[in-house]
């Protein structure tokens, strides 16, 4: 990718008030597969109405359980790439709020404090019948560190047993938010006040295909709030950002806000779009 135009850095490095909100590409350069990529795409193996619903865990909440389990142990064995870096350390210069699609962790690992998890979390847990959250440390295998300290885990998951609810004895879940289900309340009006009070809004590595998500960057447009997109590809949002960044997030990320020293980066022709 070829450096941002001198105004759209000039917009990054104004903003005073930033809100991010990212999608599977985000994560995708860390290793983590995005939902729609063809072929190399996490539904590529399962399709999403087998695992990611509650009929899915009433019908089988071990193969459920355990494919989650799986998806959380490989996340903890990938890091953060420098685009989550970059948003993390744009926090030291602006007000920055991060919310995300993603259930991974990558961005708090980072360093970044996620205002709303959307779709919830895989390092996030509750009781199926009562809701009683059940703290993650409790999960097996889970708690066993980060990158390559951690055991190999399996090409594919094995089957475990949910823990049981301590409280009423019921299956525990992750808190993930399935297909059909509602996303939780407070996240999203988390999300909706931090657009709203966005000098700018950067969208990252989101198809905009799923709601009410894909709305949050149409209000900052609404609003007359910059919209900036950082994607390779177009998506359903393409044509309301104010500018395009055709380049992945850990490439176009650090470009766009300064060095931690203050350099500038070589600038030469950009690449983005109007
Ligand atoms: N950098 C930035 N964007 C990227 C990169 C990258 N390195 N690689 C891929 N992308 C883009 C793709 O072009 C695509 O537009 O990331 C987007 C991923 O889109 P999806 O796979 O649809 O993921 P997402 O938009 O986050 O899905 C939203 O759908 O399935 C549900 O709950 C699930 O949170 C998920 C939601």
């Amino acid at each position: 990718m070829e450096a941002p135009d001198p105004e759209l850095l000039e917009l990054a490095r104004s903003a005073r008030t930033v809100t991010v909100l990212s999608g599977a590409g985000m994560s995708a350069e860390s290793g983590v597969p995005t939902f729609r990529d063809a072929g190399t795409g996490l539904w590529a193996r399962w399709s999403p109405e087998e695992l990611a619903t509650p009929e899915a865990w009433d019908a089988d909440p071990e193969l459920v359980w355990s494919w989650y389990l799986w998806r959380a142990r490989q996340v903890r064995r990938l890091r953060p790439n420098t685009g989550h870096r970059a948003v993390a350390r744009w926090a030291d210069r602006a007000r920055v709020h991060v919310v995300t699609q993603n259930v991974d962790d990558l961005h708090e690992r980072a360093g970044s404090r996620v205002l709303a998890h959307l779709h919830g979390s895989l390092f996030a847990f509750r009781c199926s019948v009562c809701g009683a959250p059940f703290p993650a440390r409790l999960v097996p295998g889970l708690a066993a560190g980060t990158g390559a300290q951690r055991p190999p885990d399996p090409p594919e998951p094995a089957r475990e047993r949910p823990p049981e609810c301590p409280a009423c004895g019921g299956p525990v879940r992750p808190a993930v938010v399935w297909f059909g289900e509602l996303l939780p309340e407070e996240a999203v009006e988390r999300a909706a006040a931090a657009v709203a009070e966005a000098d700018l809004v950067l969208v990252v590595g989101t198809s905009g295909l799923v709601q009410p998500a894909a709305s949050l960057p149409l209000v900052a447009v609404g609003r007359g709030t910059p919209v900036v997109e950082v994607n390779p590809e177009d998506t359903a949002l393409t044509p309301h950002a104010d500018r395009t960044v055709r380049a992945g997030a850990a490439e176009a990320l650090p470009l766009l806000l300064p060095p931690p020293d203050g350099r500038r980066p070589a600038a030469r022709r950009p690449s983005t779009g109007r």
